[in-house]
Formats: structure tokens, sequence, C-alpha cells
């Protein structure tokens, strides 16, 4: 049969593809850009040297900032009030790419190199079966033939030795690391240790704020229907205004001022804690805008269940669950929120943070004349004798109770 197997060029894949071979498959290496730093070309050579039938390199880069990251920031999305689902929100982009590739060759099976104890196999793989029902999946790293015979990094190197794989020269950061345009994250190794800090030379999006340069840049973000369709520098006059566009120049000035970095202990879908350290840089300016624009424009009411439909749809997306019925649902019901989610927010990104300076739209439900302490607007200030002493019914009632018991 023929697999299409999610190929990095790093080692693990690269012995993935060589056994798979081995095991009989004809493979089809797909490679993404979903914004990684990569020699994209030195990756295909080296699949097509290691016998790949077929190499597709596929920049995904447009499409996973319109179709995956504007859907999170217009929900605010964020798992355990910390994480911005970087990786998360970049697995079913890749799944899908995958199983179009899979279709269209002709090939019955999908192949990846997620270990078996993390989130990311369970995210390719119900994002394969949501999409190609009839897929069969073959997981490395839960066959046993495999991981028996590969337990650790030397076995895998000594394997490439044998096959004419091509050995990473440089040595390997001693934590395991997954980029794309959203952002970085940096697990095990010496970070297993939740107690131990992430070293300074860790980080490669963002600067250490301590560094950051000491004047702040001053951007101006415009939003429609809750995604940003503007980016304006104020002093020095630059914008951009397509979505890959807007996206990189954000963790262009993120990264040099330092936002986004976490360091969090996190629930994995599997049901173990783990340490991650992730910089977010672009993803966590847009996410405070977003959040601005959005309580400046829409219903108080509207905005409570919608941030209960967020703390729904983070989860659907970091247990893989982009493409099923509950999370379509969800999303529509965000969408719908954001028709109104319109305007320009201007703010400073300085030593690691990002300010707020002010907001402007023309959905504004916001009422100067209304909130003002000098005007009195369309509002009788006697109204709310009533309103308050109605609440209160209540909570009197509750406090003659406790005296009575308190009495007794
Ligand atoms: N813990 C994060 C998540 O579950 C990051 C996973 C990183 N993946 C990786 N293959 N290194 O989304
Ligand atoms: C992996 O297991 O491949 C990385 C960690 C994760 O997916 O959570």
């Amino acid at each position: 049969g023929t697999v299409v197997l999610a190929y990095s060029g790093g080692l693990d894949t690269s012995c993935i593809l060589v056994w798979l071979k081995e095991q009989g498959y004809d493979v089809i290496a797909f490679l993404a850009n979903i914004g990684q730093e990569e020699d994209f070309e030195a990756a295909k050579k080296k699949a097509v040297d290691l016998g790949a039938k077929k190499v597709f390199i596929e920049d995904l880069r447009s499409e996973f900032v319109e179709d995956f990251i504007w859907p999170a920031v217009q929900a605010n999305a964020v798992y355990e009030d910390r994480y911005l689902l970087g990786t998360a929100v970049a697995r079913p982009c890749i799944g899908r790419r995958q199983v179009e590739i899979a279709r269209k060759e002709g090939a019955q099976f999908v192949s990846h190199g997620a270990t078996g104890k993390g989130n990311d196999q369970i995210r390719f793989e119900l994002t394969c079966y949501a999409l190609y029902p009839e897929v069969k999946i073959i997981a490395p790293w839960r066959i046993p033939e495999f991981y028996n015979r590969f337990q650790g990094r030397k076995d895998l190197m000594e394997y490439a030795q044998k096959r004419g794989i091509p050995v990473p020269v440089t040595p390997q950061a001693p934590w395991s690391m997954d980029a794309n345009l959203m952002h970085i994250s940096y697990e095990s190794g010496i970070l297993e240790n939740p107690k131990s800090h992430g070293p300074a030379d860790l980080y490669l999006m963002t600067k250490n704020p301590e560094d950051a340069p000491n004047t702040p840049d001053v951007l101006e973000i415009e939003f429609t229907n809750g995604v940003p369709v503007k980016v304006t520098n104020i002093k020095e006059g630059q914008s951009k205004d397509s979505p890959l566009e807007i996206f990189s120049y954000l963790n262009e000035i993120g990264g040099k001022h330092g936002v986004g970095r976490i360091d969090i202990v996190e629930n994995r879908s599997i049901g173990m804690k783990s340490r991650g350290i992730y910089e977010t840089p672009g993803g966590t300016i847009l996410f405070k805008a977003h959040l601005d624009i959005e309580t400046f424009t829409m219903d108080k009411e509207v905005r409570r269940i919608k941030q209960a439909l967020s703390i729904k749809f983070s989860e659907f997306i970091y247990n893989g669950f982009w493409y099923s019925p509950e999370c379509d649902f969800v999303r529509h019901c965000i969408t719908k929120s954001q028709e109104n989610v319109q305007g320009r927010v201007q703010l400073s990104v300085f030593k690691g943070q990002v300010y707020i300076l002010g907001r402007e739209s023309p959905k504004s439900l916001y009422n100067e004349e209304l909130v003002s302490m000098d005007v009195q607007g369309d509002y009788d200030p006697c109204d709310a004798s009533g309103f308050i002493r109605i609440n209160a019914v209540r909570l009197r009632e509750h406090h003659r109770l406790q005296s009575l018991a308190d009495n007794k």
C-alpha cells in the first residue's frame, strides 16, 4: 500500500520513512510549511534520497492564519487560562492537507511521528478520521516492533548510520521543540523537572524583555468581524493588510519587545500533567487587542454566553476535536457573535507587555452621554433605587434567617 507520512526532515521522521519502506510501503513524504524555520528544499532532497516515491512541500501559511488562527483570535481561545494553543491549532491544518494528498494519490494509509503519550497523535488522527473515514493510520511510536527497537536517540542514530540516513551534525538541544508561525513550544528533556528554569538561550522567537528596546512600538490594529484586517505602526507609518503579513508583522514586533512568553504545567488530553514553555508574540498582542474591541462592541449578555463557549472551543481544539459536530456548532455561534466586532485599537508594545491606549468603533455600544458623571443622558437615577431594593430582597432575607439561626 501507499502511505502519506507527515515528514519533518528530522531524525525521527527520516527513520520512520525508511522503516516504512522496509515494511513494504510506498512512502509519500508530506512536509507542511506552517511558518517554521526550515530548509524545505534540503528536506525535499533528503526525502527523495531516502526513497520517498513522491515529496509534497506545501505552503500552508496563509490558510493556517485565515482558517485556524483567526477563529482562535475571534474566540479568545486559551487553554487552562494561559496557553494560546499554538501547536493545537496547527495540527488540524496539517492533517487536512495530509488526507487531501492521500485521497488524491490513492493512498490508504497516513503516518506521523508523534509519540504515544502526547496530544498530537490524537489531533492528527482525529482530523484524519474525520476527513477521510476509510483511512488507516500507522503510528510507529505505538507499534511495539518499532518502539522496542528504537528505545532512545542512540538507537535512531545507529539505524540512521546503517541505512545511510544523514545524521544531524549539530548537537541536539536538550529539549524538544515544535515551531510554527503562531508559536514555538519547548518540552521534555531538561524541562521535565518542573522546578528547573528554562535557560535564557532557549527562546527563539522573543527577546528577553530585560534586553528589549527602551522605547515602545505603538500600533493600531483594525478589526472587522473580529479578525484583524490592518495593522499600522503609528510612529513609523508603515502598515500591513493581508492576513499572513499582519500576523508575521505582529510576531516581529512582539518578538522584538519580548511579548508572549509563558512557562506552565498543563493537563494533557491523555490524563498526565506536562510542563511546557511557549512563546506566542503576535498571538498575545492580538489576544489583548481583540478582547478590547470585543468588549467595546458586544452586548453584555451575549458576551457572557460567548465567554463560556470560548472555554468549550478551546478544550475541543486542545483535545483534537477541531473537526467535530460540537466544535462546528460552537464555532458558528462564535462567528455570529463577531458580526459587530469592528473598529480600531491603539496599543503600545513595551518590555514584554501590551498596553491598550484607546479604541474607536462605528459599532461601539459605549454611550459617553449615558455613562457621564456630568450629564444626565437618557437615564433616571431614581430608577436605580427600585433596582437596588429589588436585588436586596434576597440578601435581607438571607441575613434575617442567618440571625435567627445564630440566636438559637
Ligand atoms: N503541550 C503543547 C500542546 O499540547 C505543545 C505540544 C508540542 N508538540 C510537540 N510535538 N513537541 O499543544
Ligand atoms: C508528542 O508526543 O509528540 C509531543 C507532545 C504532545 O503531543 O503533547
